[in-house]
């Protein structure tokens, strides 16, 4: 049989030595990593400069060695930087490739890179150093998006709606209030994120394989140069554990399933039964055949991407199950999954902004609904327990007035007469009109988190303060 061996080796096959066969073009094709691992060619060249200035350090390469390679890869880097770096989709993976080149041109000095360095460990610091990269922009981009929906929030502090249990009328909030609590759940979505990478903010360098190196490597160096908080604990679990991604992935699924019901909110205003929201037509679009349509598939298409991330999520929880400790080539499929829920909720998030900045809310639409549907029963039980009737009488009560608007064809308690009104109690006085009003009734829940007008402003003003 032919030895392949050093034709494998010729073409940057690390392993190539070992093996006397190789792989054929499809198979080996299919244990590529190349087309998605490319994404990490930066993190890559930075992570084996501070690796080999730490062997030169430690006097596991010459000096001269290691400025050589230096020298190399800051070259590697100008050239990626000005988009003169083709990436070989032949290649393995990254690793490979950029090794391949360093001895492709360095020869001998090229092959001295790997020194006391795995592809398992090198993997680990490319995919954290890239998260540490990201996410601070996904940081960015959430804060933008809670500050523009503040901002909307502020403008409508006073715009009542109806506000909704089973999706059936129940009693008067505003939009401002509405807009508020989406923030909340953003807000948390980016402590979720900045949690995740606190908790990722260690160097695998030096965990080698799985068990280290016999060499006398300066892991912290490594650690401190790469701008970690510092080198990961165990070695085995640098290699093993993916528990970051997870992190990472869940975050991004749940403020993906937090727009995705901002935008359910949003396709049923937008639609002729609601009427709340106006999307600019610039954030819709319309039908190949009805011609009279304006859709909302902005946010359709926001609601629909949160099926990918929860689909990444459990992807990326089935890939690790029962996985043995240390590495298993299985981990290679992290990245895609993570890395294209990032992409999602990067894209998502941009649109979503784009799209509520523009809407325009009819506010009259809104307040209308407000008399219709009951909202004011519960304000009616409360109007009795404040005249010092037990609740559970009052909710009797009003329960009838209720019964008897829906005989004679009303649709919220106010349009009782007081002698109707009196029928049901004596309690009821003229005053009880004013309880009833949509405004009034927010008005009056003025409690800490609920919808009155300048409570939302204070807990706008919370959400603002922590979001710098
Ligand atoms: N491409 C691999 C990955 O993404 C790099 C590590 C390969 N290590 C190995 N022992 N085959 O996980």
């Amino acid at each position: 049989m032919k030895d392949h061996g050093d034709e494998q080796a010729a073409a940057g096959v690390l392993w190539a030595g070992r093996l006397a066969e190789k792989p054929g073009a499809e198979a080996f094709a299919f244990q590529s990593s190349i087309a998605v691992d490319s994404r990490l060619v930066r993190e890559d060249i930075a992570g084996s400069r501070v690796h080999v200035a730490m062997l030169g350090r430690q006097g596991i390469i010459p000096a001269d060695t290691a400025a050589a390679l230096d020298a190399e890869l800051a070259r590697l880097e100008e050239e990626l930087e000005a988009g003169k770096l083709p990436i070989d989709p032949g290649a393995e993976d990254i690793h490979s490739f950029i090794e391949g080149i360093l001895t492709e041109r360095l020869g001998d000095t090229g092959r001295m890179v790997h020194a006391g360095r795995s592809r398992n460990d090198q993997v680990a610091v490319d995919f954290r150093l890239y998260l540490k990269r990201i996410v601070p922009e996904l940081l960015r981009e959430l804060a933008e998006t809670i500050r523009a929906l503040l901002n909307k929030a502020e403008e409508h502090l006073n715009s009542v709606m109806p506000g909704y249990t089973h999706l059936q009328r129940a009693q008067p909030v505003t939009l401002g209030y509405h807009l508020t609590a989406w923030c909340a759940g953003l807000e948390r979505d980016l402590g979720r994120f900045s949690d995740a990478l606190e908790r990722l903010d260690e160097c695998p360098l030096g965990a080698g394989a799985l068990a280290g190196s016999g060499l006398p490597l300066d892991r912290d160096f490594s650690s401190q140069a790469l701008g970690f908080r510092e080198p990961v604990l165990n070695s085995m679990d640098a290699v093993a554990d993916r528990d970051f991604a997870l992190e990472l992935g869940g975050a991004c699924a749940i403020t993906m399933i937090h727009l995705s019901r901002f935008c359910e909110d949003v396709v049923l205003w937008a639609s002729e039964e609601f009427g709340f929201i106006n999307l600019a037509e610039a954030w819709s679009t319309g039908s190949s055949i009805m011609p009279q349509k304006k859709n909302p598939d902005f946010a359709e298409l926001i609601r629909g991407k949160a099926g990918r991330t929860t689909g990444n999520l459990v992807g990326l929880l089935s890939l690790l199950k029962g996985l043995p400790y240390a590495y298993d080539k299985d981990l290679q499929e992290d990245k895609e999954s993570l890395f294209d829920s990032l992409d999602t909720v990067l894209a998502c998030l941009r649109m979503f902004r784009g799209m509520m900045e523009s809407a325009a809310f009819n506010t009259e639409r809104m307040e209308a609904a407000c008399t219709r549907g009951f909202l004011d029963a519960t304000d009616g039980a409360e109007y009795l327990v404040r005249r010092g009737l037990p609740f559970r009488k009052a909710h009797e009560i009003t329960a009838r007035v209720v019964r008897d608007c829906i005989a004679a064809g009303q649709r919220s308690i106010a349009e009782r007469s007081l002698p109707e009104l009196r029928e049901r109690s004596e309690l009821f006085e003229a005053d009880v009109y004013q309880a009833l009003s949509p405004a009034a009734s927010v008005a009056a829940r003025k409690l800490s988190g609920g919808p009155a007008p300048e409570e939302v402003r204070r807990q706008i003003g919370i959400l603002r303060k922590r979001l710098r």
